[in-house]
């Protein structure tokens, strides 16, 4: 575990070294001055000598200051280095992510990704500072105290050793009851991020439904949910401090009591008295520190757990077998008895035994119902998903061959479910390519019928798109989201139902614009209309997650019943 997390201490290694130093050097300082209290009190006062306590309270003050010296600093390097492990363990997890498939996000869920990221980084960072601090803190002054009252009077010193296993016995049983339910309290965390995560991102569905009531009665079940389950898991730690102040005031009487019949005996001197008072304080505190650091750590270690399950997650899309010299030439699509479905473990494929051979430059459509597999088709050629079995080929060479960045490089892809990032519409169209020219971003946007609209923002290409894209409307964002994919210049565009948005005469001018701007390239068109696919050089229908039928449109016409029958209901003024 300490392993894995370890890296993202090494900028930081100085401070985290030099932190428990300074906490040791703070330990000496404190440990040494109801010793010399014990001095002051005998030498000094009870010989009414002047001169001896200020001396010893010279002393005395000087070591407070130089433990309070030591103490800012060791706080201080334990804030920097745990800061800064806490932002490098973030960045490391957050880079981890950016290389998940669409299947690793799913296995996650986004709003456990976030808790990770959030309040388990948080733990992880506390269990952190609690090492560098406490845990070299407590053991040293628990130590030196025990030490230094021996040294005053062996017989009390065995009121303490007496207490020790006392208070750590009781503190491990009530750790065996909290952190199993502390262990409980990430997927109550989880669950409430999801709530919020899914209601901020469909805001506006849930208001078009008026859900908001519904809505929030399901956040409340959440919050209640967790609200419950950590009052549960503090009710015990509530009572610690209560039961230390006990077993202080139990100690403090029994030294007192033995402590005066020893000074009647004239075994001890009254500054022994005080002294071991003092120690007191300093020794339970550590007895307590040293029990709650164990507590802590194991607390945390459910954290760590999940924080290292995301950095050791494999994504399972890789590249680390491919040829990094290997380059897309074509733009040719060949899919070879590819059977495909989102979770190993499913009953049934998403789409079985698919065929079909595109050649460079071409145009094929792709019809068929809704929840057919028609995304499901294109998603595996940038391998955003991988097949289950068969394999596909871009440009002659099975996609597993092309390190991902090339594969992905050549394959320029419109999402059915397309976003905008927040930022000018001139960066979200640079997504495409960071070094286009501005002639050729607004060359992009003629083609997608795009920069008409954008010279009617009032900034033009600088005009803001807000976070998601809201700002704009749908059709827009369809536009946008396509000339972002031509300024890729990809081998293959794949259009996947990127149009119906769009009305169909302004739908007919981006088909014709981008045919004539990227003759070469290979199109994939996913339409709900057949006029969008209708002059392809071939169209597949998908039935099913199966090949229904491949022709063009003259063909299918006269082969296909699921295509005919498509085509007739949309006889009704849609072309
Ligand atoms: N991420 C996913 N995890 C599991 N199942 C999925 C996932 N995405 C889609 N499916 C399922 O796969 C099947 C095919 O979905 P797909 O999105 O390919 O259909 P489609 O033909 O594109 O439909 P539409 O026309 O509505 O876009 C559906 O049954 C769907 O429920
Ligand atoms: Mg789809």
């Amino acid at each position: 575990m300490i392993r894995k997390l370890a890296p993202s201490v090494k900028q930081y290694k100085g401070y985290a070294i030099l932190a428990p130093i300074c906490v040791v050097l703070e330990v000496l300082c404190e440990v040494f001055i109801p010793f010399i209290m014990t001095k002051l009190v005998d030498n000094g006062i009870s010989m009414q000598n002047m001169q001896v306590v200020i001396k010893y309270g010279t002393v005395m003050i000087s070591l407070a200051i130089l433990a309070l010296g030591f103490g800012l600093l060791s706080a201080r390097f334990t804030v920097v280095a745990s800061m800064g492990f806490g932002a490098n363990l973030r960045e490391e997890m957050f880079r981890k992510v950016q290389n998940f498939s669409y299947a690793n996000v799913d296995k996650f869920s986004t709003g456990s990704l976030i808790t990770r990221f959030t309040t388990d980084v948080g733990f992880v960072q506390m269990a952190f500072t609690i090492l560098v601090r406490i845990a070299f803190r407590a053991p040293v002054m628990l130590t030196l105290s025990v030490i230094m009252i021996f040294f005053i009077n062996p017989i009390i010193a065995i009121i303490f050793l007496v207490s020790i296993p006392v208070v750590w016995g009781s503190i491990i049983l009530a750790a065996k009851f909290v952190v199993p339910l502390f262990e409980k309290l990430f997927d109550k965390f989880d669950n409430l991020n999801n709530r919020v995560k899914e209601n901020l991102g469909a805001i506006r569905v849930v208001k078009s439904f008026v859900r908001e009531d519904h809505e929030t009665d399901n956040f409340r079940h959440a919050a209640e949910d967790l609200k419950n389950a950590q009052v549960k898991a503090e009710k015990l730690l509530v009572y610690a401090g209560p039961a230390m102040n006990i077993l202080t005031y139990i100690i403090t009487i029994l030294v007192v009591w033995l402590g005066g019949i020893k000074i009647m005996k004239g075994e001890m001197s009254v500054g022994g008295i005080a002294g071991t008072i003092g120690y007191i304080g300093q020794f339970l505190m550590s007895l307590l520190m040293v029990a709650m650091v164990f507590v802590n750590l194991f607390m945390s270690r459910a954290s760590a757990k999940r924080v290292i399950e995301v950095l050791d997650e494999i994504p399972t899309i890789r590249d680390d077998e491919a040829d990094a010299n290997l380059k897309v030439k074509e733009g040719s699509v060949t899919f070879e008895n590819v059977s495909f479905k989102y979770k190993a473990d499913a009953e049934n494929d998403v789409l079985s035994n698919i065929n079909f051979e595109v050649l460079p430059g071409q145009t094929i459509g792709i019809v068929g119902g809704t929840g057919s597999g028609k995304s499901s088709v294109v998603q595996l050629i940038p391998r955003l998903y991988d097949v289950t079995e068969g394999s596909i080929k871009v440009g002659g060479i099975d996609v597993r061959e092309y390190k991902i960045d090339e594969l992905r490089q050549a394959v320029g892809m419109v999402l059915q479910n397309n976003t905008l990032f927040s930022g000018t519409i001139e960066e979200n169209l640079r997504w495409g390519d960071m070094d286009a020219t501005q002639e050729e971003i607004e060359k992009a946007c003629k083609v997608a019928s795009a920069h008409d609209f954008i010279m009617g923002f009032p900034d033009g290409y600088q005009s803001m798109i807000t976070q998601e894209g809201t700002n704009v409307s749908g059709g827009q964002k369809q536009r946008l989201c396509i000339a972002r994919a031509l300024l890729k210049k990809p081998k293959i565009l794949i259009l996947d139902d990127s149009t119906h948005a769009v009305d169909s005469t302004t739908e007919r001018a981006i088909r014709d614009a981008i045919k004539k701007d990227v003759a070469g390239t290979t199109l994939i068109i996913i339409a709900q209309r057949i006029a969008s696919v209708i002059d392809a050089d071939k169209i597949i229908v998908i039935d099913d997650g199966k090949i229904n039928g491949i022709g063009t449109h003259k063909e299918l016409m006269k082969t296909n019943d699921i295509y005919k029958e498509i085509y007739s209901s949309q006889q009704g003024g849609v072309m």
